[in-house]
């Protein structure tokens, strides 16, 4: 049991719902939301960033969760793959997930999902990534080479790649993402 002084207060936004928790400093924001809130959709593949199946949201901003101390999050907003959908109304990105049959045993979906739900954001801002060609030729183009590198993150041991690249193709077209 950690000392006093090593426990902090956090405050965090999960999917909407204010938290405040006393934690070990040394807590990941992925053990707290496992661990403490009982928010079992991020999974813990590797806890050492390589493997990109802890992702949630964080500001907006996908991160491996493994890799940030809760009390470095303290007073942002999370969304964890329990957040994405609206009640019982999937977003389209996990119904094209479905539809391409983008998993097998599904242990890296849930870090796929919430990656793939920020890149798309990231492409409708105009960011681009290192395969990005020419930088002044307009919006970013999402073709499959860029669905590949930007999610070059998250891992899938069951190689469901070629599926999950559909899906999100499938999404980007739906949604008018370029
Ligand atoms: S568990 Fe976080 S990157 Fe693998
Ligand atoms: S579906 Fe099994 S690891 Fe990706």
């Amino acid at each position: 049991m950690p000392e006093e002084t090593e426990r902090s207060s956090v405050t965090l936004a999960v999917n909407g719902q204010q938290h405040r928790l006393r934690l070990d400093n040394r807590t990941t924001l992925l053990d707290a939301l496992r661990e403490h809130l009982g928010l079992i959709g991020a999974k813990k593949g590797c806890d050492h960033g390589q493997c990109g199946s802890c992702t949630v949201l964080l500001d907006g901003r996908r991160v491996k969760s493994c890799l940030i101390f809760a009390v470095a999050a303290s007073g942002s907003a999370v969304v964890s793959v329990e957040g994405l959908a609206d009640g019982d109304d999937l977003q389209p990105l996990q119904q094209c997930f479905i539809d391409h049959d983008a998993f097998q045993c599904g242990y890296c979906t849930s870090g796929q999902l919430c990656s793939a739900t920020g890149m798309l954001d990231e492409v409708r801002k105009g960011w681009p990534s290192v395969v990005t060609g020419d930088l002044a030729a307009g919006p970013v183009r999402l073709t499959e080479e860029e669905i590949r590198e930007r999610m070059s993150g998250n891992l899938c041991r069951c190689a469901a790649y070629p599926q999950i690249v559909a899906a999100i193709r499938a999404t980007a077209t739906a949604e008018a993402v370029r």
